[in-house]
């Protein structure tokens, strides 16, 4: 029998349900012609690639933005593992995951800095955050000029045990030294399926603060939370948001116990 509670909560998934389907990035009619920006905001996430390949000098446009990104002091502390898919089975012995073409390990590297730079290795949690900020410009650089260039990508950090969730595993396969750490896999490719549903979006004010910090209200956090619930349904039928909260949550514990023993012991 439905009841009201159950009237109510369905009511409200229908709502969010709605307003993920019509969420649009607001973009000013005089901008409305800017490819740039508009290729920035309808930018998705591509989870089914097609058997196509994607050229070599494509390939190699992409990473050459990642080597142009911006980092703190100009240190460029990143690393890029690149493969094909021959390369990806040679190392991993499976495809590589959701059908890519090609991917793209991106570590935070200050291994190479601290061979010339003894001074950092004093402070080693200022290091990691610089590092693992200047690979994320980097690899925002390369997704987008994939983008430019007609290729569609997704960054995965556990999808096909692909990032920092499995740490000890890529340290192994990819033969990583001390303080490298790989953050995320940029997988690239031509597109199968491409969404163009955005997951919800927080609205501009809760993220966007004139002056000083705004604490958000709950019931617009809680909402948006729903909204979360909800979007997850529609990516991933089979499971729900709070199983893979749970699910991270053991991972993330197991990482966070190896990644203070490397870089939090005396040295
Ligand atoms: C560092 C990083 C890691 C991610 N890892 C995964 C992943 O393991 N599996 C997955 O399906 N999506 C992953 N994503 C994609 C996000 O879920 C996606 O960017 C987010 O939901 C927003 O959707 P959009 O990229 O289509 O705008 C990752 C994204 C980032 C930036």
């Amino acid at each position: 029998m439905l009841t009201a509670d159950s009237l109510l909560t369905m009511l409200k998934q229908i709502k969010s349900f709605f307003r993920i389907l019509t969420q649009k990035p607001h973009i000013p009619d005089r901008q409305k012609a800017n490819e740039m920006v508009s290729i920035i905001l309808h930018r998705r996430s591509c989870r089914k690639f097609n058997d196509e390949d994607i050229s070599d000098e494509d390939f190699h446009l992409i990473l050459e933005a990642g080597r142009f990104a911006p980092s703190t002091a100009n240190l460029q502390t990143w690393s890029f593992i690149t493969f094909t898919r021959h390369e990806w089975r040679e190392v991993f012995n499976r495809p590589i995951p959701l059908n890519g073409a090609r991917a793209v390990v991106i570590c935070a590297d200050i291994y190479r800095n601290k061979l010339v730079i003894k001074e950092f290795s004093h402070a080693p949690l200022v290091s990691c955050a610089f590092a693992i900020f200047n690979a994320g410009l980097a690899a925002m650089n390369m997704n987008i000029t994939a983008e430019c260039l007609g290729i569609k990508s997704i960054m995965l950090s556990d999808t096909g045990m692909t990032g920092l969730l499995d740490f000890s595993y890529l340290k192994e396969h990819l033969l990583l030294p001390v303080d490298v750490i790989p953050l995320t896999t940029l997988v690239l490719g031509r597109a199968h399926d491409s969404s163009s549903i955005s997951p919800p979006r927080l609205h501009i004010n809760t993220i966007a603060m004139k002056k000083n910090y705004q604490a958000s209200a709950p019931e617009d956090l809680f909402e948006w939370f729903e909204r979360m619930k909800v979007g997850f349904k529609l990516f991933h039928s089979f499971s729900d948001l709070s199983a893979k909260i749970y699910y991270y949550q053991e991972k993330m514990a197991g990482v966070e116990k190896e990644l203070k023993e490397i870089f939090l012991q005396d040295k």
